[in-house]
């Protein structure tokens, strides 16, 4: 099985092929979804516990259903609301959480790191669902799949990645990712929406959309972050949606076919037309949320079945 990963903590240290061999198994998933019966087992007698310290709609929900769709037995902490922070108390949470023997961990978390902290002290896998600013694996992921099943490939392609990508963990996976399939990305938005140095990663960076749109086979759009801000990003959302903001118009750069992406949610009337976002020929933003499901159902099952191969007492040949 060409995937050998203990914990789903970001893109960046998965190769290329662990990357197919998820959304190869993936698509099983689509499929068993879109039947009546959608009860697998692969999940069997394991536990999981979801922890999202930040707020989320399709994530958790995404990765409940995944969970349960698999014969997991899912519990949801609810702890968004509460004030826990990276440091003592976080590793007091994993130390507490472990001593129930949970087999995955779901974490979101608002601080960048803060997951591959906590998978060092816990001896189940951790499935990162989102840290701070820094990656957000099952969405590139998610991502992947969507863009395969449209375009029928991920190498060579022309991808836009529109907007506030300076507080965007979406981009960062998806820019890791693409990277590694062999595609090519464009990151296009204002100069105070860009991270610095992010020319040295070896994509270009336009801040003019029309021509950051030319010919783009796929057109990514972000959400304004403005949780993750502490200032004035933007002279003024009007303004914003004027310049960056998806229309018919803007997207007439790209190619015919291209396809226009958004990891919700959305702000319609700020970086998308809400016209477009809903225009079943162009928009594939549905299906993203479709393909989060069977995305997340595939690498619990992979990262469970490394971990019975771990736990598993060692053959003793004869
Ligand atoms: C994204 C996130 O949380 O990073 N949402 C998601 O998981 N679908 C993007 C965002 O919040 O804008």
């Amino acid at each position: 099985m060409g995937f050998r990963a203990r914990h789903l903590l970001g893109i960046e240290s998965l190769a290329p092929d662990e990357i197919v061999t998820l959304l190869d198994l993936a698509e099983t998933y689509v499929d068993l979804n879109r039947r009546p019966d959608k009860h697998g087992t692969a999940l069997v007698g394991l536990t999981q516990i979801n922890m999202f310290f930040e707020a989320s709609t399709r994530t958790q929900a995404s990765f409940e259903l995944a969970g349960k769709r698999l014969g997991a037995d899912v519990m949801n902490m609810g702890v968004a609301q509460s004030s826990v922070k990276k440091g003592e108390t976080l590793i007091d949470t994993a130390m507490t959480l472990n001593a129930m023997h949970p087999d995955l961990l779901v974490v979101r978390h608002p601080n960048s790191g803060a997951v591959a902290l906590l998978a060092q002290k816990v001896t189940c896998a951790v499935l990162n669902a989102g840290d701070g600013r820094h990656e957000h694996p099952t969405q590139a992921l998610l991502d992947a799949l969507t863009i395969r099943r449209a375009k029928g490939r991920l190498h060579r392609l022309t991808v836009a990645i529109c907007g506030d990508i300076a507080h965007s963990r979406v981009a960062r996976s998806n820019l890791l990712l693409l990277h590694k399939m062999e595609s090519r990305v464009r990151l296009v938005g204002p100069a105070t929406l860009m991270p610095p140095g992010i020319a040295d990663l070896g994509v270009e960076v336009c801040e003019d959309m029309r021509e950051g749109l030319r010919d783009a086979d796929v057109v990514m759009m972000l959400r304004l972050q403005k949780e993750r801000m502490d200032g004035g990003f933007i002279p003024s959302e009007r303004e914003y949606y004027h310049r960056y903001g998806l229309d018919a118009e803007k997207l007439s750069y790209a190619k015919p076919d291209a396809i226009v992406m958004h990891p919700g949610p959305m702000n319609r009337g700020v970086e998308i037309d809400g016209l477009l976002a809903d225009d079943i020929n162009r928009s594939v933003i549905q299906e993203q949320v479709e393909m989060g499901v069977a995305v997340r159902m595939a690498a619990m099952d992979l990262l469970a079945r490394n971990l019975r191969a771990a736990r598993a007492p060692e053959t003793v040949l004869v």
